[in-house]
């Protein structure tokens, strides 16, 4: 066997055997031990008193992460939490942790059912738990503030560049479809006080987005209303919101929210979509690995799936709207400006002419 030879296949088993390491992850957030970290290194004694774990086993567990620098083993064999499980307390900022327990408790039963998926096309999820995602989320109050906190912990990580990549000062009215629990509106509102918001979501994402407004002291300037995005998105908006929409859906889908949000807007309005915006060619590089990894994901979960610039302009057009600009975020996020497409295209402004540059 050649070295190269050798050396991918020990690369090819270190990515089969990569799950362990997830699930694993999920078994010490689940029992609460980076956060019990939080105050101090801990021995595996210790920890396994406190929440109840086989000491032995966990003692493995422990180490096991160290060396994907989740905790890491003091000299007297105590253990503390290393980079990435600090990352997984839930005091860090853009805190993994609900993302963890997501997965603990649906998500990675999905992932399992991928070989399912490819042969079917359906979403193991849908035959895991007998509903679809977003049912399962309406039938379980718990879960579904679980996952209003995975979605407002991720924005953290990239509300700046959002604020940064796109000016909505001069917006008088933000419409945020699929708003979740508000996280994302309520710091946009927060950084442009003459800004108005109307958030549209299931009936239970609204009311937690109400709750949070009126907590933040935006309940005057900021409305939550529950509805279906696929019939109907509120009038009167200047700017509409769609992060993390998309991806969730099948093409036709997205082409449905996609006119909604069309059949509401005025000439001037525009339309603000945030999502992870793939490279025709994949490359192999970690942020082309994430994109990978929340493809994966979404093939699994819900009908959607990643795309690039290239087929977000073909939904758009489809929806009679016009893609303006692409601007990078972080990793391979994007944001994305689209614009009504005009029936007369004659009748389309030098200025937005001038902006035509994706
Ligand atoms: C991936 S989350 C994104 C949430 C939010 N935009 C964010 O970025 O944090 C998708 C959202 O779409 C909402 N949603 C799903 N189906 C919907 C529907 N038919 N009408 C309105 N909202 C819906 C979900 O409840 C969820 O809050």
């Amino acid at each position: 066997m050649r070295p190269e030879e050798a050396d991918a296949a020990v690369a090819v088993r270190a990515l089969l055997y990569a799950p362990l390491a997830s699930r694993a992850l999920c078994s010490v957030a689940e029992l609460g031990i980076p956060n019990a970290l939080s105050d101090g290194p801990l021995s595996a004694a210790e920890l396994a008193r406190d929440t109840g774990a086989h000491e032995s086993a966990l003692h493995q567990v422990l180490t096991a992460l160290t060396a994907f620098e989740v905790f890491r083993v003091l000299p007297d064999g105590r253990f503390a939490l290393a980079r990435l499980g600090t990352a997984l307390t839930a005091g860090a900022p853009a805190s993994a942790l609900p993302s963890a327990l997501m997965a603990q408790a649906l998500s990675a039963r999905a992932w399992q059912g991928i070989p399912d998926t490819v042969r079917t096309g359906t979403p193991a999820f849908d035959k895991e738990f007998g509903a679809d995602f977003f049912t399962v989320l309406d039938q379980r109050p718990d879960l579904r503030d679980l996952f209003d906190a995975t979605q407002s912990r991720d924005v953290e990580l990239e509300s700046t560049a959002i604020l940064r990549a796109h000016d909505f000062s001069s917006a008088g009215t933000l419409v945020d479809v699929g708003g979740g629990d508000g996280a994302l509106l309520g710091h946009i509102l927060q950084a442009h006080p003459g800004l108005r918001g109307v958030l549209l979501d299931r009936p239970a994402a609204a009311a937690a987005a109400r709750a949070r407004f009126a907590a933040a002291g935006l309940g005057e300037r900021a409305e939550a209303r529950s509805g279906d995005f696929f019939t109907a998105v509120p009038g009167g908006g200047d700017v509409y919101l769609l992060r993390e929409i998309l991806h969730d859906w099948d093409d036709e889908q997205c082409v449905a929210v996609l006119a909604a949000c069309r059949r509401a807007m005025s000439a001037h309005a525009r339309l603000v979509i945030v999502e992870l915006a793939a490279d025709d060619h994949p490359g192999t590089d970690a942020d082309a690995r994430m994109t990978a990894l929340m493809t994966l994901y979404m093939l699994s979960v819900l009908p959607g799936r990643e795309r690039t610039p290239r087929e977000f302009e073909a939904l758009l057009g489809a929806a009679g709207l016009r893609l303006a600009s692409v601007s990078r975020l972080t990793g391979q996020k994007a944001l994305l400006v689209a614009a009504p497409e005009p029936a007369d295209p004659s009748a389309r402004t030098s200025r937005e002419r001038s902006t035509d540059h994706v």
